[in-house]
């Protein structure tokens, strides 16, 4: 690092040079950008999208205000950007070239950008800075499908994942989620595709190979968005649709019928929506995540694709990242659990009125037992819904802890106030922080100013924190149960020991989460004509439930159910979603006889899977080396 860097780096208190305990919960250690001295008000994209070079070319205007009269650079998160030039745009419309360097490369925060202030600009006005620069194909925010990786094999796709820290990697800005701005693009793509953004979509927009879009609230950067492919588009109901490739659209269609249901009840539950339309876009196999909640357009993978709508938690997950996400913002990725966790208490509440109570229940007890796990590997110091995060990869913090010990500790404060109290906090908070990002500590002194002390003695501001920074859970936590899924771990020992046949065992009733619970609470010491029996009776190795596959291939992994291995690899090939493949290879890699196999299995798969997924897999090799047979 050059010295000049090294001085503006620890000027802006972003090398860290003091001890450990000046931790600042509310800094954010995984960004460079000087945001103390500017913030980034609005952006205006204009980039090419190059299929065969692999990469975005053109450049983003940052509209910014500068807070800080002594600051003489803008300090920008990049990450493996090519920057052609830099030039601040006078209010006149005069342009003036700067000078800029790119700092040291971290392996996980990417590169800072710093670009010095020429002594002309006007600092009293708004400082408009333009960026020319092009992607590289190494980008982790963006996967280039080639035709064969897509539903219909014909065209070539691209789609970005921005969250948590690779916006950075398509568009230099402040990546933070604590700046929120407001963004326009325009965005050329070959003439017979279509693209979407996190933003204003027209269904009816001719394909003409320029789209124009724009993003009038605003928003942290992780939520920028953009997909590029052979899109088509079908109405859900008034204010809802889905964007996908044809082969997939009457299935999505189909899946993804309640959209309009959810988008009304949720209205109700949480206050105003204030995106204006709420589309899905499914995407190819490769999409890393189960969603993402980018605004007004959903991203979710195609194993939601289910055939029976069993599946859809996930888009009430998405949806409600409306309220606890896009519309109430983490500070830092260290405020996780603001975003994750009351999003999945706010999803639970959906799937109570779109289905019913016992099926909300059924995922409550799934997400528990998930907790369960989590605890068991998670590091103690990463177990409080608030750790302390300095380093290390804000995509993978603490397993889901933050998800379903969040979901937990509002279901706590659900109980504790009673439903009509707490809907009317919940109410209130997402519109006093509308717009706004806040750390853990602002919830907690609103949560007490609000709720805790209006209402005294029920729960105090101390038990609330041992939530936040102790691990495990309090010995007064609520623990989810469900009369169907207890019925459903009772008959899974019960067939097992030969009390019951499979006959017997109301399966065509049950969810696929009740079948997910029974296969899960399958003893120990079944053997392999059992499991035969089993696999054969349900057509496990062939099901089309995402969810029920994970959790079969999971079993005969851990137990070396050899008959069903090369259903397995089709699982793995099939699908790319991380959550849906990385704990097979996990299961295979650690039965203590099958690391090598595992490892042959991923190499043929890896080409299609998004490098995220990769990486995560990667990690699970190497767990697995480090403690064989665990
Ligand atoms: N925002 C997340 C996805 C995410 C989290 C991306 C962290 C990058 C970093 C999304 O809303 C999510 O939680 N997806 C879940 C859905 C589920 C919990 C219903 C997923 O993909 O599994
Ligand atoms: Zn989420």
């Amino acid at each position: 690092m050059s010295r000049r860097i090294l001085l503006i780096l620890t000027m802006a208190g972003i090398v860290s040079c003091g001890s450990k305990d000046e931790y600042d919960p509310a800094h954010d250690y995984f960004s460079f950008a000087n945001t103390g001295q500017f913030i980034t008000r609005h952006i205006a994209l204009d980039l090419e999208v190059d299929f065969r070079a692999e990469k975005l070319r053109g450049n983003v205007v940052l509209h910014m205000k500068m807070l800080d009269e002594s600051a003489g650079e803008i300090i920008l998160d990049t990450r493996d950007l090519t920057v052609e030039r830099i030039i601040f745009i006078a209010p006149g419309g005069s342009p003036e070239p700067a000078t800029f360097e790119i700092g040291e490369v971290d392996s996980i925060k990417g590169a800072p950008l710093v670009i010095a202030l020429p002594a002309s600009v006007d600092t009293q006005a708004e400082v408009v800075v333009r960026i020319d620069y092009e992607t590289s194909p190494g980008s982790t925010a963006l996967q280039w499908l080639p035709p064969e990786l897509t539903a219909g094999g014909k065209h070539p796709m691209m789609f970005s994942q921005s969250q948590a820290i690779h916006a950075r990697s398509w568009i230099p800005l402040q990546d933070t989620p604590a700046v929120r701005f407001t963004y326009e693009a325009t965005i050329h793509t070959p003439s017979e595709l279509l693209a979407v953004m996190s933003a204003n979509n027209d269904p009816l927009v001719p394909r003409r190979g320029e789209y124009h879009f724009e993003m009038p609230q605003p928003i942290p950067s992780y939520l920028v968005a953009l997909a590029v492919g052979n899109l088509y588009f079908a109405p859900l109901g008034e204010d809802t649709g889905v964007y996908t490739e044809p082969e997939l659209l009457d299935a999505s269609v189909y899946e993804f019928a309640n959209t309009q249901d959810m988008l009304d009840v949720a209205v109700k539950q949480f206050g105003p929506y204030q995106w204006g339309r709420y589309d899905l876009l499914v995407l190819p196999p490769s999409f890393p995540y189960g969603g993402m909640e980018n605004p007004r357009l959903s991203f979710l993978t195609p194993s939601l694709l289910a055939g029976d709508r069993s599946l859809v938690s996930v888009v009430a997950h998405e949806l409600a990242h409306s309220w606890s996400g896009n519309l109430v913002t983490n500070a830092t990725w260290r405020d996780s659990w603001l975003n994750e966790g009351m999003t999945s208490y706010l999803e639970s509440r959906l799937m109570e009125i779109i289905y019913d109570e016992n099926r909300a229940d059924e995922e409550r007890v799934l997400g528990y037992k998930e907790l369960l796990q989590n605890f068991e590997y998670v590091p103690v110091e990463r177990q409080g819904l608030a750790p302390r995060l300095e380093s290390g990869d804000p995509d993978d913090v603490q397993g889901t802890i933050h998800y379903h010990k969040g979901q937990l500790f509002l279901q706590y404060l659900e109980n504790g106030f009673g439903r009509e109290r707490f809907d009317r906090f919940l109410l209130r908070y997402f519109e006093d922080f509308a717009f706004q990002t806040i750390t853990t500590e602002v919830f907690l002194d609103y949560l007490d100013a609000n709720l805790l002390r209006s209402d005294p003695g029920i729960i105090t501001r101390e038990q609330t924190e041992a939530w936040m920074y102790q691990p495990g859970l309090p010995d007064d936590a609520p623990i989810p149960s469900s009369t169907t899924l207890d019925r459903a771990a009772e008959l899974a020992v019960a067939w097992a020991i030969g009390e019951v046949t499979l006959d017997d065992i109301p399966f065509a009733a049950w969810s696929p989460q009740a079948t997910i619970h029974f296969i899960n609470n399958l003893p120990d010491d079944l053997d392999d004509k059992q499991l035969e029996s089993l696999d054969k009776y349900l057509g496990l190795s062939d099901t089309r439930n995402a969810e029920i596959g994970r959790t079969w291939f999971i079993q005969v992994a851990t137990r070396r159910y050899e008959p069903a291995y090369a259903k397995l690899e089709e699982h793995l090939n099939r699908y790319g979603r991380t959550r849906l493949v990385a704990v097979v290879y996990g299961s295979l890699a650690t039965n203590g006889q099958d690391l090598a196999l595992a490892k042959s299995m991923f190499a043929k798969a890896r080409s299609a899977y998004h490098p995220l997924t990769v990486s995560s897999i990667e990690g699970v090799f190497r767990r697995a080396e480090a403690e064989p047979g665990e």
